[in-house]
């Protein structure tokens, strides 16, 4: 591993009795896409404003470029930002609004006219120089304003939810727009989201937030399939969170006999260190359960409480002892027979599966 371009160590901010962020430590390597993904007020904006410089860790360092930020004014340091609401200058030109930063580092006219066109270029707004920020759509506006923060040239761009104003349908554009523009500089880029699908689809690694404290590091996969807490299995994806207790343990797997579905999982993979007797949980996700209309050997039997048609894939709802366990099924829905009360077999992938903390 190369040095980390931001080292984050022991961060914590409080604002009196709230503890905003408790003890966040990671590393950032150059030209990742990092994101911190959680839910609404677990410490996000605070964690990417502290990097900003807008607000003083209570305790922790900040290091950049293995450089100690702590007394390093926001303005000094080697990043950007662009924020949720769009924070675009009103009374300028787009062209105006894009070269500040520029204007402001004394870069002659000519070549910031240059510069203005290669960005908004960059960001698909060629030829917008003398609009007015306030005639554009939502989306051109964030483009401008992500035109403007990347023309610094920041070692770091600070996302701040920069997609949540937008509708759906210009939000996912944007997404594969952003990873362009990322890929095309290769800056580093942390990016704010409550939204996991955002989180999942564009980032190298996530870091997964939960009140002030960091519940999990990883790759998109990783989070995905290795949750290592119950909040981290629900809060990405969808998921079955199933309690037991270990009937035995072999080797790095465990046997688990499931409470909800009185029956015992076999071979589940034992990233806790469970032993024998301990209560746990286990993770399945609906795509890893199959169906079908006869007990092919282990199977669990159950009752079709719902079906729901999504195009490529279609969600029912099992009652099963009086529990809803949710399955997905791709593409080939017909094969079994998939009509309400009717009686189906789930067959539970346990390779799949997740073991966690009761
Ligand atoms: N200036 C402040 N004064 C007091 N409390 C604050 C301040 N800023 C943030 N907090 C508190 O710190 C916690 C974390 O807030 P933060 O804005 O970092 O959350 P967030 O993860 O960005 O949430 P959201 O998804 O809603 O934007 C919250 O409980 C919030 O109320
Ligand atoms: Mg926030």
């Amino acid at each position: 591993m190369t040095d980390p371009i931001l080292s984050v160590k022991s961060l914590s901010k409080r604002y009196g009795d709230t503890v905003a962020v408790d003890d966040v430590s990671f590393d950032i390597e150059n030209g990742e896409f990092f994101s911190f993904l959680g839910p609404s007020g677990c410490g996000k904006t605070t964690t990417l404003r502290m990097i900003a410089g807008f607000e003083k860790p209570t305790s922790g360092r900040i290091e950049m470029g293995g450089e100690d930020l702590t007394r390093v004014p926001p303005h000094i340091r080697d990043v950007s930002m662009v924020f949720q609401k769009f924070a675009l200058f009103p009374n300028k030109t787009v062209g105006e609004n894009v070269g500040f930063g520029l204007k402001m580092d004394r870069v002659p006219k000519d070549k910031r006219r240059k510069r203005i066109a290669e960005y908004l270029e960059l960001v698909d707004m060629a030829g917008f120089e003398n609009r007015d920020p306030t005639s554009l759509s939502g989306g051109q506006q964030q483009r401008v304003a992500l035109a403007r923060a990347l023309i610094t040239e920041p070692s770091i761009l600070l996302l701040d939810e920069p997609l949540s104003s937008l509708d759906l349908k210009l939000r996912k554009n944007m997404r594969f727009e952003l990873k362009r523009i990322q890929d095309e500089l290769n800056t580093t880029f942390i990016y704010v989201t409550h939204d996991q699908d955002e989180a999942l689809s564009m980032s190298d690694r996530i870091l997964l937030l939960n009140e002030g404290q960091q519940e999990q590091i990883g790759s998109p996969q990783e989070l995905y399939s290795r949750p290592v807490s119950q909040f981290a299995a629900d809060f990405i994806g969808d998921t079955n969170i199933f309690h037991g207790r270990v009937a035995g343990t072999n080797g790095n797997v465990v046997d688990v006999e499931v409470d909800e579905l009185a029956t015992t999982l076999t071979d589940v993979r034992n990233i806790i260190n469970a032993g024998e007797g301990d209560r746990v949980a286990v993770s399945i996700r609906p795509e890893n359960i199959g169906l079908s209309d006869a007990n092919l050997g282990r199977d669990v039997e159950g009752r079709i409480d719902s079906v729901t048609f999504y195009g490529n894939s279609t969600r029912l709802l099992v009652e099963i002892n009086g529990e809803e366990v949710l399955v997905e099924i791709g593409g080939r829905a017909e094969t079994v027979s998939l009509d309400q009360n009717e009686s189906v077999y789930l067959g539970l992938d346990t390779e799949q599966a997740a073991l966690l903390e009761a």
